[in-house]
């Protein structure tokens, strides 16, 4: 956990926690939600990227902790959502970023360690940290965020079989947080991108060349997209929102 160089929180300020903040599309949501006038805390395995995130979120002024940790242990969240607690005293948006797939992801390819380690990153640890941090989220009436997938709303063939098993139960998992909470002012939203050009690409059974890149969405895209979650109004759900770019077929 670290708060370097990053000012005190005024109690004033909302908070986000967002899970694979250092980098890609994790990345631009801290900086829009800096920029927006939260506070930020970011959490994924390398504390590099983090850092670089904590600098630019707090070049907006936004107050930081990073989170260093692997998203699948339990216990290292639960010890993330005390720490956010205790450095910000409050929790009103979750975004679940974290995400994995690997490039032999067929059936007749792909290996059943490599499937337990997609379906634990993309479906268990989402349901980790939305557990963890539901009392904070009750307190505020938070939103949360779930990056899901264009393959988590349409069957999308080559996306793999843990990748599209575990992004399309995102959307249950969604549905029974706004069924559930919605009591205490909890709002959830399935958020699902098409291509977005990021590190996560270098996944593809196919690395799409800068062409490919060029003309798919951008983290910043995203970035602005989740803002307007995280923004709108306490009696405004958005439910599920799929963002793709126009070249997408
Ligand atoms: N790029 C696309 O075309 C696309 C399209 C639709 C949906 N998505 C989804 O969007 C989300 C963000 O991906 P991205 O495109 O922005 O790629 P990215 O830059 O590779 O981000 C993935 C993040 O997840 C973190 N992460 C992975 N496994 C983790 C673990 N076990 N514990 C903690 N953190 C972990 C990584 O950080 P560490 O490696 O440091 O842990 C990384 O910051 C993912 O859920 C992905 O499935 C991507």
């Amino acid at each position: 956990m670290s708060v370097a160089g990053s000012p005190a929180p005024a109690p004033e300020r909302k908070v986000v926690w967002i899970t694979g903040g250092g980098t890609g599309m994790g990345r631009s949501v801290a900086v829009a939600a800096a920029a927006a006038g939260w506070d930020v805390a970011v959490s994924g395995r390398r504390t590099g990227p983090l850092d670089e995130t904590a600098t630019a979120a707090g070049e907006h002024g936004a107050a930081t902790l990073v989170l260093p940790l692997d998203v699948q242990d339990v216990a290292a969240v639960g010890a993330a959502r005390a720490a956010v607690l205790e450095r910000f005293g409050r929790l009103d948006g979750l975004v679940l970023a974290a995400g994995l797939n690997a490039p032999r992801r067929r059936w007749d390819d792909q290996d059943i360690a490599s499937v337990h380690d997609v379906i634990a990153t993309n479906l268990s640890a989402p349901a980790t940290v939305v557990d963890a941090a539901l009392p904070d989220l009750r307190r505020s009436g938070g939103v949360v965020v779930v990056v899901s997938s264009y393959a988590g709303w349409a069957f999308s063939p080559g996306a793999g079989v843990a990748y599209s098993a575990s992004k399309t139960a995102l959307g249950s998992l969604v549905r029974t947080l706004n069924q559930q909470e919605a009591p205490h002012g909890v709002r959830a939203c399935h958020l699902c991108p098409g291509d977005v050009a990021t590190d996560f690409l270098a996944m593809r059974p196919q690395v799409p060349d800068e062409a490919a890149r060029a003309v798919m969405l951008t983290p910043d895209d995203i970035g602005r997209t989740v803002q307007f979650v995280l923004d709108s109004p306490p009696h405004v759900r958005i439910d599920e929102l799929v963002i793709s770019p126009v070249a997408q077929r």
